[in-house]
């Protein structure tokens, strides 16, 4: 059955824990959903994790359009957020919203877009009103990382922790249906939980968030030039790849493979023909 935002807010209304993971292609997006995953990010991490560029600003929005593309139609029953790219909606409400149109035909159900403050709570006021939900994003947010100045926790004391709690409840009075909190301290982030009716999904932010998320190619070991702390590793991807490949290596070398059942052959007959063929 197909998750909606609505399903997401029961989930966390009768107590139970929100599942979210990202993916970036048909089959792996078609595995989590049969695995009964609630929600699917399209992450803009795809920019790191499938095309190699070394920060998530590089990512474009043609890029994450094709991908949702490729989600959607592997996902049948998770909700499917798109995340809207650097600069694709920052620039103004009228682009954001054309924008965020975009991914909704590309087989989006919502979008997520980081960050507070007034613009963004704007915007997130416009887009639902348009029909668009929206997952917001605080905490360590990765687009802002060259003002942030790094990849920094967010949320340190109470303080801080007090100003992502008043930017989120802004998001959820402007529409938002759930909100990412990123490496934020276990406590903070359940403090921020508690003082909110929108979900909290977290990632590095502890347990007591109303759920998580992870990024997949982290899950199942398929990216290894960083690994956060808040990640857990379920399989060891690249050394299955790499084992496989090896073994695929040595068989072609050897002639092992293709064997003949993995080969096409010619009836009897035919294969006359080719042994008594004398050159002229
Ligand atoms: O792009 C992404 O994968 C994300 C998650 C870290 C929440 O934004």
């Amino acid at each position: 059955m197909k998750k909606t935002v609505r399903k997401i807010q029961k989930i966390k209304d009768e107590g139970r824990k929100i599942t979210a993971l990202t993916a970036y292609d048909y089959p792996t997006a078609k595995f989590l959903d049969n695995a009964g995953i609630d929600l699917i990010l399209v992450g803009d991490s795809a920019a790191n994790v499938v095309l190699g560029y070394e920060s998530t600003v590089k990512i474009t929005l043609d890029e994450m359009l094709m991908i949702t593309g490729a989600v959607s139609r592997g996902a049948k029953d998770a909700l499917i957020v798109g995340d809207m790219p650097f600069l694709t909606y920052n620039i103004s409400y009228e682009k954001a919203i054309e924008n965020a149109g975009k991914f909704i035909v590309a087989g989006a159900d919502a979008v997520k877009i980081e960050g507070g403050g007034e613009y963004i709570t704007g915007l997130t006021k416009r887009l639902t009103g348009a029909g668009i939900p929206v997952m917001s994003h605080l905490g360590f947010t990765p687009q802002y990382v060259n003002t942030i100045g790094g990849n920094l926790i967010q949320g340190k004391n109470f303080e801080t922790a007090i100003k992502i709690l008043e930017a989120a409840k802004k998001l959820e009075e402007a529409g938002a249906f759930a909100i990412v909190l990123e490496m934020v301290p276990k406590e903070a982030a359940e403090f921020i939980t508690k003082n909110l009716n929108m979900p909290t999904i977290g990632i590095g932010a502890g347990n007591t968030c109303d759920g998580q998320i992870l990024v997949v190619n982290d899950l199942i070991g398929k990216f290894d030039d960083f690994k956060p702390k808040f990640a857990r590793k379920y399989f060891d991807s690249k050394n299955l790849i790499l084992e496989a490949a090896k073994q695929y290596i040595a068989d072609v070398q050897s002639g092992d493979f293709p064997n003949a059942e993995e080969s096409f052959s010619v009836s009897d007959e035919e294969k006359t023909k080719f042994e008594n063929y004398k050159q002229r």
